[in-house]
């Protein structure tokens, strides 16, 4: 039985990545290095993590070699995480040859005719380095940041640089970027009554702000039962904390303003976004619900660890080594790694709510 294939359909001249419920690929992830300037308590576990040497980190070389594979396969956006990647030294560099890539053929759209290249970062070091990010052709950056009070900032990410990444926001907007999200891990006791303040934050700064549940990496070692907050208590905590009412947004993946990714975005109702003007239009916030609403029937994407491990599922352990098949065979060698990766993916993750389920990996060793 054939479970899934790398196609070339006659309808379509190019090779697609499909998986056996028919989920297209679009969209990687690449994971640059498994550091990590902070130390979030729900992401690293608390002795730290035995970190890979760095001799075993992909090249930038062999990256481009590997998203040079999956663009000509249809990937139309990589997302750059970590650990925190700017840890990585030489960045735009990566990001400039990165953003050089020509879509396949039919991936072009007006106005989109390379690859799009994105970041996740804390931005504790955007101070410096967003100019030359935004320079090297990086446009979209998602940025940690759980709360607005530098103690509490302290406590969760264990070090005290709230300034300094709020500094990093205001350079990153400086530099020119126009597509920020503001991503806030929702935790019980923690920040839930900042949801309000953290979407003002981001308005504020032109920016969209989400939040996601807390996800049972690490086989639920970091997971305190209770801290879990769903989705529509999110939702219900916004609304309450801002007033008005939202009404959810119904954009494809993949459309301006909605992403590649499995948020789900709100917006401020509409009749009273018209009296608010043109900074109605940015009331609008973003809730990723794995644990409650789970969107893993529209997963568009893959990802790769800092050393070449090409992972199907966030919530899975099980891998394919990209790296050790480019160094034996060359890009050619790339094709059967993932074919066989995508066959063996799952519906969906095994996360469940009470802390189980959820895969031996820290999520810092992926990045999201
Ligand atoms: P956009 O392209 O901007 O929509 O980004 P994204 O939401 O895909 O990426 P980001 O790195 O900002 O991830 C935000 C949160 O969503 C992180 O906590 C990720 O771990 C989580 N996330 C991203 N993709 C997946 C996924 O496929 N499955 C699950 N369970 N969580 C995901
Ligand atoms: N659950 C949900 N999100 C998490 N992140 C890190 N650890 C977790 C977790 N256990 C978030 C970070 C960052 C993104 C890459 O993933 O805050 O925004
Ligand atoms: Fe580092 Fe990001 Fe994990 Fe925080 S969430 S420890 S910033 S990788």
């Amino acid at each position: 039985m054939q479970l899934h294939r790398i196609r070339t359909p006659a309808d379509q001249a190019r090779p697609v990545l499909v998986d056996r419920q028919a989920r297209v690929v679009r969209y990687l992830r690449i994971s640059l290095t498994d550091r990590c300037n902070l130390r979030c308590t729900y992401c690293m576990p608390d002795g730290g993590i035995d970190h890979v040497p760095r001799d075993e980190l992909l090249s930038y070389e062999e990256v481009v070699e590997i998203a040079k594979s999956f663009v000509a396969w249809g990937v139309e956006r990589v997302r750059l995480t970590g650990g925190e990647p700017t840890v990585r030294r030489d960045l735009p560099e990566l990001v400039a040859r990165l953003s050089a890539l020509e879509l396949a053929p039919e991936a072009r759209r007006p106005g989109r005719t390379h690859l799009q290249v994105a970041m996740t970062t804390n931005a504790e070091r955007l101070p410096e380095l967003a100019r030359p990010l935004f320079d090297a052709g990086l446009r979209h950056l998602n940025i940690s940041l759980d709360t607005l009070e530098r103690e509490r900032f302290a406590q969760i990410a264990r070090r005290d640089v709230l300034p300094r990444v709020l500094e990093g926001i205001d350079a990153a907007r400086a530099a020119g970027f126009e597509d920020i999200k503001i991503n806030s891990v929702a935790v019980r006791g923690f920040n839930d009554d900042e949801f309000g303040a953290l979407c003002r934050f981001a308005w504020a700064r032109g920016a969209t702000p989400r939040f996601i549940e807390v996800m049972p990496m690490a086989a639920g070692r970091l997971y305190v039962p209770g801290e879990l907050i769903g989705a529509a208590e999110i939702r219900d905590r916004i609304a309450a904390q801002l007033g008005g009412s939202w009404e959810a947004e119904t954009l494809e993946v993949g459309r301006e303003g909605r992403g590649y990714g499995p948020a789900r975005y709100w917006r401020a109702n509409s009749a009273e976004g018209a009296k608010g003007g043109s900074m109605a239009k940015q009331r609008r916030f973003g809730v990723i619900s794995p644990m409650t609403e789970n969107f893993c029937d529209s997963c568009n994407r893959l990802r790769i660890s800092a050393t070449g491990q090409l992972q199907a599922c966030l919530a899975r352990d099980d891998a394919g080594d990209l790296k050790s098949a480019l160094r034996a065979g060359g890009p050619t060698a790339l094709e059967g790694v993932v074919r066989r990766v995508l066959g063996a993916k799952q519906d969906r993750h095994g996360f469940e709510e009470n802390g189980a389920g959820g895969p031996q990996k820290a999520m810092i060793s992926i990045g999201g």
